[in-house]
């Protein structure tokens, strides 16, 4: 049978997977492990971060994380993470995504949702507006949620500083981190299609694995049985 070629082949396409957690989830761990079994399968890949991951809203990010933004109130703080989100978007994010790549990103919109949103106590719609201008259509794929106990999640971030100060968020009390794990374990239970929760007290390699095995059957079959029929 010859293929008909007016019809356009089916190509494998970009995924957008983004981490998200509270301090000391061990995101960053997992961005890196989750980008080298990617790769390692031949899938153009790579890892960003939010806030920040463009010149602009690294620029941003800096503002944001010295509490500079802070006494203007959540609502204010909501927007400048959502301008530094637009820019990374437009500069890194829709580009890679176009071009079939997979976009591994620390933390995204849901951040914003649970830390200015529920902790910051912003209205929902406004939070909703704002994701709507931001982030249009491109949402992600997939959200990888490390959950773990915030007692735990601060005492592994404070390990981690050492000596340096706790940034913006990392200073709030056990209450309000207590607050975050349960405001992203809602998000999860909001939208369980498109959130996975992990629990991110299990050694490093064996989340690597869970993470995989989701990643691989959600995606990674399915566009090598693309690729084959093309
Ligand atoms: P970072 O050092 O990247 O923290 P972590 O290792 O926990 O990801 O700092 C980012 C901080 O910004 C973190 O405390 C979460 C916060 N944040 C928001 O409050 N809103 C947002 O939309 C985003 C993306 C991050």
């Amino acid at each position: 049978m010859t293929k008909d070629h007016t019809s356009p082949v089916p190509q494998p396409r970009g995924r957008f997977i983004t981490f998200e957690g509270g301090e000391g989830a061990g995101k960053s761990t997992q961005v890196t492990l989750l980008l080298d079994r990617l790769r390692k399968r031949g899938i153009e890949a790579i890892a960003t971060r939010e806030p920040g991951g463009s010149p602009h809203a690294e620029e941003l990010r800096n503002i944001l994380l010295s509490g500079l933004v802070a006494p203007l109130g959540a609502e204010a703080e909501a927007l400048v993470f959502s301008a530094a989100r637009i820019d990374h978007l437009d500069q890194k994010i829709k580009p890679a995504l176009k071009a079939g790549m997979f976009v591994v990103c620390d933390r995204f919109a849901d951040s914003t949702r649970a830390y200015q949103g529920t902790l910051g106590k912003v209205d929902p719609a406004f939070i909703h507006a704002l994701e709507a201008v931001a982030v249009g259509d491109t949402r992600p794929d997939l959200t990888i949620i490390l959950d773990v106990p915030a007692e735990i999640g601060l005492q592994r971030a404070s390990l981690r500083r050492a000596d340096a100060n706790a940034d913006r968020f990392e200073g709030e009390n056990l209450a309000f981190h207590q607050g975050l794990r349960q405001a992203f374990l809602d998000i999860a239970k909001q939208e369980p299609q498109r959130c996975i929760v992990i629990d991110a007290t299990l050694p490093a390699e064996k989340i690597s694995e869970l993470i995989w095995a989701d990643v691989e059957r959600r995606f990674v079959t399915v566009d090598s049985q693309m690729k084959a029929r093309s």
